[in-house]
């Protein structure tokens, strides 16, 4: 496996990858690597020559106040994961690398960023749409791998890829829960014992709401005051949000409104340090 951490000498790699024909399956993540990470890295070694994987603590999707400095850094183990994993080349950025002074451009998709996560944590998709567009602009794949844990972060990158021209298919994976549903998430790391026995009530609430759907419910409002009143129940739980978004737009429902086309139900909650995000697809 080879480790690059600079721009040039990854762009060079991937164009003479592609020069030979090969096809480059690309996995951007932050490290802290799980099983969700490994699931995208098997699909990419499964369907492509040659895979790259990221790592890169992005500074600029992290808010004041947010978690950057915190964020876990195990490197020799996310090493070891890729090479596990058949990864050809490691790409390890470094914030000097991605924003040399004078670097001023931000990407943003308009609306798709502004509902769910977008309302507490402004700025966020931007940094993220910002980070993405360079990876892809370095990597140069056929299909780049994202998880559906990350379910509005997946739709907007997919517009900004088909707004911005990249070449690249976006493949979105399910989400790779542990054995009690809770959602594999490098934040996991934060919780303490009686916060992770806690943490599993956001799934259990999101199947709650997906149960009564496909019994036929189709009031917003029922179906995110279910998941609600689930995770409600845990003491330690501290919800940031519950909602219904319709799947493409990413429009939020209104309490009173029934959901018409396929949607998502998705949650925010902070269990002390940890703030978790998870959803599930409501297709009629
Ligand atoms: P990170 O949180 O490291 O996630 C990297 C990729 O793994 C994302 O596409 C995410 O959706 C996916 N993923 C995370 N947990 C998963 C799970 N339990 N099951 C399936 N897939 C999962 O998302 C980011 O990093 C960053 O925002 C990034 C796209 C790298 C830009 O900085």
């Amino acid at each position: 496996m080879l480790i690059k951490n600079d721009a040039a000498g990854v762009q060079a790699w991937s164009l003479a990858c592609r020069a030979a024909g090969l096809r480059i399956g690309f996995v951007p993540t932050m490290g802290a690597l799980h099983g969700g990470h490994a699931a995208l890295l098997r699909a990419a070694r499964a369907e492509c020559d040659r895979v790259i994987a990221s790592v890169f603590v992005n500074p600029l999707q992290f808010g004041p106040g947010e978690d950057f400095a915190a964020y876990p850094r195990p490197f020799e183990r996310d090493k070891a994961l890729c090479a596990e994993a058949g990864v050809d080349l490691l790409y390890h950025g470094n914030p000097e690398d991605f924003y040399p002074p004078g670097f001023r451009t931000e990407v943003r998709v308009r609306e798709l960023g502004e509902t769910l996560c977008g309302r507490a944590r402004p700025g966020h998709f931007e940094g993220v749409c910002t980070v993405v567009a360079k990876l892809l602009l370095r990597t140069f794949p056929h299909r780049a791998y994202f998880g559906q844990k990350d379910y509005q972060q997946a739709a907007i990158i997919r517009r900004m890829a088909a707004d911005l021209d990249i070449p690249a298919a976006i493949a979105v994976l399910p989400t790779v829960r542990e054995p009690d549903g809770l959602a594999m998430s490098s934040r996991n790391a934060y919780l303490g014992p009686a916060e992770r026995a806690a943490a599993p009530c956001i799934f259990r609430g999101l199947s709650a709401a997906l149960a009564r759907f496909a019994a036929g419910e189709r009031g917003a409002g029922a179906l995110v005051g279910t998941c609600r009143s689930v995770i409600a129940a845990e003491p330690a739980a501290a919800i940031e949000y519950v909602a219904a978004a319709d799947a493409e737009s990413l429009r939020e429902y209104a309490v009173e409104e029934r959901i018409g086309g396929r949607a998502v139900l998705a949650a925010a909650v902070r269990f002390g340090p940890a703030r978790l995000i998870d959803n599930v697809l409501l297709e009629p």
